[in-house]
């Protein structure tokens, strides 16, 4: 059984009172739903004062990234254990824009998601085909070569700690959304990896999300597919009814 989970990646907005006021809301707003499970990601600077306010509610947190190294001289980065010291229960890694702007690779993603296992924090890791690639029909090579890269080497028992998120990268942040078939197949065939590489069983506990533009009027009927198991949301996290309306659309 997979519950669902609705994740808010709020990218690098708000304001410390912003992200303050987003996190009371939603505490609110999910209140006691146990069908579902929430978790926000804030700027890593405004983490702790959302654990304050998130502390004790229903609602999870977490940091977009990591750095995958042990405390020590690596100016400007953040690593699993201050993650740990905060609270945070999930970290995002290997997101399309630190792929593409920062230029970060399967290989190092592989690497995060080892250091946020090793210290107990659930990665949900990130894959997903450009647009380009989508019209070559490179969509499954793509996905499948992330999936052995960024997850390279994971023991049976590391693998269902992690959530995967399927992200087409032409649906981030563009309003365009992959149709719940185009999403449940390559959903599908994440599965079927997980299957190759682990087992059948194994491949039917690790959850795996949809992102790229969901929103209220989208979500029910993407997260309906059979393999997919919640939401990834950048920009309709930002706003409290917004993400309480995706999360109305997981069946209860
Ligand atoms: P979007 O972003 O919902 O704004 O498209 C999704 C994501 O980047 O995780």
């Amino acid at each position: 059984m997979r519950t669902p989970l609705i994740a808010g990646n709020w990218k690098m907005n708000l304001t410390r009172a912003d992200s303050v006021a987003l996190a009371k809301a939603l505490a609110e707003g999910v209140g006691s739903a146990t069908h579902y499970e929430a978790a926000v990601f804030p700027p890593a600077l405004y983490v702790d004062a959302v654990r304050e306010v998130l502390q004790g509610s229903k609602v999870k947190w977490g940091t977009q990234n990591l750095y995958p190294e042990a405390p020590g001289a690596f100016t400007g980065e953040i690593c699993a254990p201050m993650l740990v010291d905060l609270g945070c229960t999930y970290v995002i890694l290997g997101h399309s824009e630190r792929r593409t702007l920062m230029g970060e690779t399967d290989a190092q993603v592989n690497k995060k998601t080892l250091a946020a296992l090793a210290a107990g924090i659930t990665p949900i890791v990130c894959v997903g085909e450009l647009l380009a690639e989508r019209q070559a029909n490179q969509t499954a090579d793509v996905i499948r070569k992330q999936f052995e890269g960024s997850l390279a080497g994971l023991t049976e028992a590391q693998i269902k700690q992690c959530v995967i998120a399927y992200e087409p990268v032409w649906a981030i942040g563009t309003g365009l959304t992959a149709s719940p078939q185009q999403a449940e197949e390559v959903h599908a065939d994440l599965r079927k990896l997980l299957a190759e590489r682990y087992n059948q069983p194994l491949s039917q506990e690790v959850r795996i999300l949809y992102g790229g533009s969901v929103k209220p009027s989208n979500a029910a009927e993407l997260m309906s597919q059979p393999n997919v198991d919640g939401a990834l949301v950048g920009g309709a996290s930002l706003k409290a009814a917004d993400f309480l309306g995706i999360a109305a659309g997981v069946k209860s």
